[in-house]
Order: structure tokens, then sequence, then C-alpha cells
């Protein structure tokens, strides 16, 4: 018996006695030129201090302080660079693995976990996990780990810019002063709505929904209204939130920001339905996941004007080509999915990823582990 074809959870203790008394595993297979081996594997040794180090595959090159942490626990090999691991050498080498840290962009499904039949941890370094088929996971009794909480902060953040960037024209502006569109200061020229006095609409009020919402309220907004599948009490009686109905929300946000998670539930919400019944004046903001949205919808919302602007962070698909219509139109902004893109924000997102392998993999709860349901 093969200790990858070992399902069970070890635990802290019995792990290294496990790779030792069921023998040698396959080899590991090391792309001498795209990927980097950061520790020797050592399952034969005898000596305790020499003993086998579970395996990870890590599907992008992270920050050496968290491959660090990583490599002091376990074997790591990774995808170098900043693109995404092609499929193909995913699936080679998930084989043999106990541990993957995967990105939003890796689809793991049926096909990757047939490959990986050693795995037992899944840490994605993101808090959206609609990449991760949890069904199939669950099945192979993996773990799963996110990072949610630690780019709560730094997603409203970019949020708030990117309504604003959206509202107030801001790179439509920058482009005309640069390019001579600029010609003297004008009434009513490059104007767009302000916060003051408006109707804030919230799409998802949890973490990331409600600090949107408190950062901007200190613009003066008149109302806060939000949908959400809960109530939130403790954020309507320290912010003034309203919860109201999905169409209370679109008839009445002059500023409409979208911060659910994308499930079956959610998928296709803002649809040409959807769209028809948002004020002409409102503007769209999405950071959480471009299949909340019907692409064509929107496209024709805004070339129609039956909204006044989107800001989008998230779209489908990513990167977004570059002939796509959105690209062309004046009153849509777009970003390339920066939301979390704040420095010391990743640098915590790739940290609790590894947290949560070594965790896992030690059959100990994780710091911020995805319950199965
Ligand atoms: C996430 O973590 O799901 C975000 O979309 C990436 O910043």
């Amino acid at each position: 018996m093969h200790l990858r074809s070992l399902k069970c959870a070890l635990t802290n203790t019995n792990f290294i006695r496990f790779s030792l008394s069921f023998g040698p595993p396959s080899p590991v297979s090391i792309p001498i030129r795209s990927i980097q081996h950061l520790s020797k594997c050592n399952f034969f040794s005898t000596k305790p201090a020499e003993m086998a180090k579970p395996s990870v595959y890590v599907t992008r090159e992270i920050n050496k302080e968290a491959l660090a942490v990583l490599a002091d626990t376990c074997e790591v090999t990774f995808w170098p660079g900043p693109d995404p691991v092609p499929r193909s050498e995913l699936l080679k080498n998930i084989a043999h693995k106990d541990a993957l840290l995967c990105m939003l962009t890796d689809k793991i499904d049926a096909e990757v976990l047939q490959c990986a039949e050693q795995l037992k941890v899944i840490a994605t370094m993101s808090v959206g996990y609609d990449h991760l088929d949890l069904k199939e996971i669950k099945k192979h009794e993996i773990k799963v780990g996110y990072t949610p909480g630690i780019l709560t902060h730094a997603t409203a953040e970019l949020t708030v810019a990117l309504l604003l960037a959206t509202s107030r024209r801001l790179f439509e502006a920058n482009a005309a002063a640069r390019n001579g569109g600029w010609q003297a200061w004008s009434p009513f020229w490059m104007t767009g709505p302000g916060l003051e006095g408006a109707t804030v609409g919230i799409a998802g009020f949890g973490r990331i929904g409600q600090e949107v919402a408190k950062r901007l309220i200190p613009f003066q907004i008149k109302k806060l209204i939000y949908f959400n599948r809960s109530q939130k009490p403790e954020a309507e009686s320290t912010m003034g939130a309203v919860r109201v109905t999905f169409d209370e929300l679109l008839q009445q946000s002059d500023f409409l920001v979208v911060c659910c998670a994308l499930t079956s539930d959610t998928v296709g919400m803002f649809d040409k339905a959807a769209f028809h019944k948002m004020k002409k004046t409102a503007i769209f903001v999405n950071t959480s996941r471009g299949g909340l949205v019907d692409q064509d919808e929107l496209v024709k919302a805004l070339q129609e004007e039956r909204i006044a602007g989107a800001g989008l962070d998230v779209m489908t698909p990513e990167p977004l080509p570059l002939d796509h219509p959105l690209f062309k139109l004046k009153n849509c902004v777009i970003m390339p999915h920066i939301a979390s893109a704040a420095v010391q924000t990743r640098a915590g997102m790739a940290m609790l990823s590894v947290e949560n392998i070594v965790a896992g993999l030690k059959g100990e709860k994780m710091p911020s582990e995805l319950t199965l349901d």
C-alpha cells in the first residue's frame, strides 16, 4: 500500500509514521524549467530529523516569506511567474501532492481531483471559492481553506475608489486633460452624480458590503439600503441601513454596489429585467464576481444609457478581450480584478493560505476553514 492511496486525515504525530510504514511514494515529478523545487524529497530516510515532509503544490509564485514558512514543514513545488499555471501542468503536478495552494484562476474540479488521489488539503488564496467544485471536493474528503476577512478593507477601499472614478468620470476627464479635450472651465462639462444626498444600495451585506457602506456614509449620503439573504440588525442600528427587496434595491439606488458571493442562487442576478428597473442616473459598481451580471445586458444598458455608468473590477471572462464592447464605452470604468491588491493584503492572504495548509496537514482546524455542507 502506498502513501498516496491514503485518504485519511493525518494528525501531527502520525503523518511521518505513515509515510515511512507504507513504503515508497511514486516519484515526485519536477518539470526542470517550469517548476522550482524548494527542498529535497527524503521519503526513504530513517533518521527522524530527515523524515519526509508532506508535499504541496503552489499554482503561482507567492512571496518569499510565505513560501519559507511553507517550506519549513512541507516539500514545496510551485508554478513560477505571474501567469496562471497551464491546466496541463496543474493536472500533471497535482499527482502525489498532499496539499494544493491555488488561486481564483485555477478551476479545481472533478478532472483535477481525479489526478490528485493523495490530496488532503486545498487552500485558495481568495475569499471567493466559486472556482472550486465543492461537491466534488467534499466527496474526496478534502479540507478547504480560504482567506476571508483579511482582504475586506482593501476591497472596500478599491470599491469606493472605483465608484468615485466612475461617477465623477475621472479617467475620461484625465484623458481629456491630456489629449486637448480640455478647452476651458465649463459649467456642465464632465459632470457626474455626487454622493451627497444619494441613496446607496448594496447587494450582499456581509463583511465587504458593510465596510463599503461605512466608507460611503461620511460622504453625506441620504439613505443606505441593502439586499441580503439575512437581516443585519447590528448594521441597521449602527449605520441606519435598511433592508429592502431586490426590486426595491434596483428601483431606489443612485449607486448600486455589488458585494455578494457568486453562487448558483446569485449567478446572473443582474439581468435585463434588473437593468430595466434601475434609475437612468444610476451608477453600477461590481467588485465581486463577473458571473453575477448578464454582461451582454449590461453592455446594452450602458450603450442605451438605461443606466448612467458602470465601474467593474470583475467581468467575464478575465482578462476581458481587448475588443470587448465594454472597452468602447465611455461610461464604463474597467479595472483588472485588483480590489484586494494592497501590498500588505496580498502578503497577508498568502500567509493565511500557508497557515491553512500547515494546519490542515497536521489535522488541526485551519485558521480559515470553509465549512463544506
Ligand atoms: C477574492 O479573494 O475572491 C478576490 O476576488 C480577489 O481579490
